[in-house]
């Protein structure tokens, strides 16, 4: 199994790259298939990539926009995935709101969860035989302390490769979000993850170095093995882990 990881002078730069390798591989997946789709991180590292993404005139009409994770908040509230996606990429790109399969984060957390699995599931016509949605390409983002999607460390949900997306507390930021599961993390065709910044640096030399401890370092998930995982990093993000 490849990991590749490409090193950048700065977080911009990684972005761009991220965001360009973005459209090869739906570019790529549009070529042999009527539908591609991706699914997009939240947090603040993205925004550039959307940006990126939305300025490069790429056709969007065949591509339906998933989210790895939402925050339980109205579309229009700051802290929203959903809205940092539309301010960034969705509004500038002028993507087709038809194709645009947002996680409702100002319902109840368990019904917003079951809504998103149901889409997921229609969309990718799931069955006993395909019981996991294979994304074309799923964007991922590393925190501080190692989680990615809204899995964090001691997370029990990251031992279940069953259910497609679930609510989960989260105490550190006191609230609910929506994210993911493992098992569709890890049938993802490719998984980009883009860190930036030097508060990104410890986590990353964990994730990369040490042995796979999902529940430790979630980041880990479908990139330690992962088929087809990239990482886009700058400078200051990659250190130690990647520069020696
Ligand atoms: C979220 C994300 C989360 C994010 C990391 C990194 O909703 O916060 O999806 O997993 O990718 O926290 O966030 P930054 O890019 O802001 O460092």
């Amino acid at each position: 199994m490849t990991v590749q990881s490409f090193v950048y002078e700065s977080a911009d730069a990684a972005s761009a790259a991220c965001a360009s390798k973005v459209l090869e591989l739906l570019g790529q997946a549009l070529s042999t298939q009527p539908h591609a789709s991706i699914a997009v991180s939240g947090g603040t590292t993205p925004k550039r990539m959307f940006a990126d993404m939305a300025r490069s005139g790429f056709d969007w009409t065949n591509v339906h926009l998933f989210w790895v994770d939402e925050r339980c908040v109205p579309p229009t509230d700051s802290e929203s995935n959903y809205k940092l996606a539309k301010d960034h990429f969705i509004d500038a790109a002028h993507f087709p709101a038809a194709n645009v399969h947002r996680i409702q984060g100002e319902l109840a957390p368990a019904d917003a969860a079951n809504l998103y699995a149901a889409d997921m599931s229609s969309f990718f016509k799931l069955d006993p035989d395909h019981p996991m949605p294979r994304f074309d390409v799923i964007h991922r983002g590393l925190g501080p302390d190692a989680h990615t999607a809204s899995l964090f460390p001691g997370e029990p949900l990251i031992d279940d490769h069953k259910n497609l997306a679930a609510a989960v507390y989260v105490e550190k930021f006191r609230q609910w979000r929506i994210t993911l599961l493992p098992g569709v993390l890890e049938a993802a065709r490719h998984t980009l993850t883009l860190a930036a910044g030097a508060d990104k640096a410890e986590p990353l030399n964990s994730v990369l170095r040490q042995p796979y401890d999902p529940k430790k370092y979630p980041a880990q998930i479908a990139t330690y093995h992962g088929a087809g995982a990239i990482w886009f990093l700058d400078k200051a993000a990659a250190g130690v882990a990647v520069g020696s």
